[in-house]
């Protein structure tokens, strides 16, 4: 049975004790809940691979204090990362460095390291108070939308024994990853934070080959095709102007100015607004599957940078 709270000192004193003690709590952060548990002991990782139900090779985002914390955990700690740590944590930014070598990898066999600082005033006060590096992936089932507030963390993941409600997400979808172990720094997940804002540090961002301007690029092991699907059937359609033999209990989500006039079991209009739109995309996905759905028709995104992210997100939510 899981228990919601306020990340009050008492509440915060709790999660610190029970992460200490070598299990989970989930937290907020400003892109999406995470489900933390000490990175470096063992049986506390393997608590959130099982309440997740992920794949084992699919590694963990670290989260940390600050960037000095953040070093400590690396092996090489290239210029880059000093620069974009600088300017964006913390922040949305998640960067893939090489591990220290006294530090074991997190739940996969590579020799290397996610690491970022959250700009969440309570998972950095959780992180202070228990004094450890939290392993940290979204708090919901493998593959299933990520969790946006506490009560999307408690169903998805009933088990878990404590949540620390902060109230809805600022970003609404996860943190922009790229690895830094190479000569230029690449892409590995689409997020949060822009390319153009990265493109201003680092110079030139490698996007892995066949190029990703459709955001299907998947060089991160997580990044499998089906990933935060809704439990309804989802479909990407080009415009839902003129939907015609729609389903009675389909649902349809778009983001232009009332577009659909149709009969939809359940409309969702979300903003045109790339940033607005991620905010409450997944918000809007669950209150779909909520409103019992059997598929959702959504409106193809536009092909702009600006909405890469959130390409990526709902080419796999519609992936069969
Ligand atoms: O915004 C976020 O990043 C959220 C919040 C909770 O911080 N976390 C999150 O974690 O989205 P998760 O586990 O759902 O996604 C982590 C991604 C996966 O695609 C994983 O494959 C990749 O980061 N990743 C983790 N460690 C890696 C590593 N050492 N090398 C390459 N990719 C890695
Ligand atoms: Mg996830």
């Amino acid at each position: 049975m899981t228990v919601v709270r306020r990340p009050d000192e008492e509440g915060l004193r709790r999660a610190a004790e029970i992460l200490r003690a070598g299990s989970v709590v989930a937290f907020p952060t400003e892109t999406v809940y995470g489900l933390g548990a000490d990175a470096f002991t063992e049986s506390a990782v393997a608590e959130i691979y099982r309440l997740k139900q992920r794949p084992s090779w699919n590694p963990l985002i670290v989260h940390v204090a600050d960037v000095a914390a953040a070093r400590a955990l690396a092996d090489v700690w290239p210029a880059a990362a000093d620069e974009l740590a600088a300017r964006f944590w913390p922040g949305p930014l998640t960067m893939v460095v090489r591990r220290a070598r006294h530090l074991p990898g997190i739940g996969a066999a590579n020799d290397t390291v996610a690491v970022r600082v959250p700009a969440h005033d309570v998972a950095l006060r959780l992180l202070r108070e228990c004094g450890l590096p939290l392993a940290a992936p979204s708090a919901n089932r493998s593959e299933s939308i990520s969790p946006t507030t506490a009560e999307h963390v408690r169903r998805s993941l009933p088990d878990v024994p404590l949540i620390l409600d902060g109230g809805p997400c600022a970003w609404g979808i996860e943190s922009t990853v790229v690895d830094l172990t190479g000569p230029v720094p690449v892409l590995l997940r689409p997020g949060a934070l822009g390319l153009r804002e990265l493109r201003d540090v680092t110079g030139t961002i490698g996007l892995p080959s066949s190029a990703t301007a459709d955001g299907t690029a998947r060089p991160s092991p997580g990044m499998s095709r089906r990933h935060y699907a809704p439990r309804a059937r989802a479909v990407l359609v080009p415009d839902v102007s003129d939907l015609s033999d729609l389903p009675p209990d389909a649902g349809v989500l778009t983001h232009e100015k009332a577009p659909y006039q149709g009969g939809a079991a359940k409309l969702e209009i979300l903003s045109a607004d790339p940033r607005e739109y991620a905010a409450d995309l997944y918000a809007a996905l669950h209150r779909l599957d909520d409103a019992g759905v059997s598929t959702i028709l959504i409106q193809s995104p536009p092909g702009s940078e600006e909405w890469l992210a959130v390409r990526d997100r709902l080419s796999r939510a519609t992936a069969v």
